[in-house]
């Protein structure tokens, strides 16, 4: 499958399934302290050294963008789909949602205090990880945090239905935390949270919370 088709094929899953997905996931972290608590950290991460803009990739109907946000986070959201955006500025009139794809993220070099990618990267080919993750590297500030939830396994799953029952096309990668950590350290960050957890956002879900490495400078070898 070329890049074009998967991307093609996850952008107009999403739009068909954006108002169905919105109501599913609308409540959803008022059923999972976990991941409140997590993005609570990620949030005081963030804010730290100045705070900035954080970018939450992948943001769907825009419900993390907005937790964020009541967190006094400067979050603004991306998604592939302008289905998605459509629901999410609808929803979060206050908030900045913008249509794009994380492999081809336009953003300025170290011009952001944190990225999100919450159950988003999911849809993402293993081929294509390592070039999505520099971008997102290169967006972030040395030390800011990067916060990853994702599907534990190690399988790819085609689904083809879905919230309501629509017919989709959109493979589902669910990753093992060490392979994912092993990237992570391999594009210039450094892990300090790994963890696995039971909720209602996945049946094993999984939490990265990394920061980007601060640069090695001419000589300088990377700490
Ligand atoms: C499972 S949903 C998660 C949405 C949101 N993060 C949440 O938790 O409510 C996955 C989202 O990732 C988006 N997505 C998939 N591939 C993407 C890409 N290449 N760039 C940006 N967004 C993408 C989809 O459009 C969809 O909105």
């Amino acid at each position: 499958m070329s890049v074009e088709d998967w991307l093609a094929d996850t952008r107009a899953s999403y739009d068909t399934l954006a108002p169905a997905y919105a109501d599913h996931v609308r409540d959803l972290l008022d059923q999972t302290p976990y991941e409140r608590a997590i993005l609570a950290v990620f949030a005081e991460l963030a804010r730290a050294d100045g705070g900035g803009p954080v970018a939450d990739v992948g943001c769907g109907p825009g419900r993390i963008t907005a937790h964020l946000a009541g967190l006094g986070v400067d979050a603004f959201g991306i998604d592939l789909s302008p289905a998605m955006i459509e629901v999410a500025r609808r929803e979060h009139p206050a908030l900045r949602f913008e249509v794009g794809s994380m492999t081809d993220l336009d953003l300025a070099e170290a011009s952001l205090a944190g990225v999100v990618a919450w159950y988003s990267l999911i849809h993402i080919p293993d081929h294509e990880i390592g070039s999505v993750l520099a971008r997102f590297h290169r967006a972030l500030r040395p030390g800011s945090p990067l916060l990853i939830g994702f599907h534990v396994g190690d399988d790819v799953q085609l689904k083809t239905r879905g919230y309501g029952d629509h017919p989709i096309n959109v493979q589902v990668h669910r990753r093992r935390p060490e392979q994912l950590a092993t990237w992570l350290d391999e594009t210039g960050f450094d892990v300090q949270a790994q963890m696995t957890l039971r909720s209602a956002e996945s049946s094993l879900g999984g939490i990265l919370v990394a920061l980007r490495r601060p640069d090695a400078g001419p000589g300088k070898p990377e700490a």
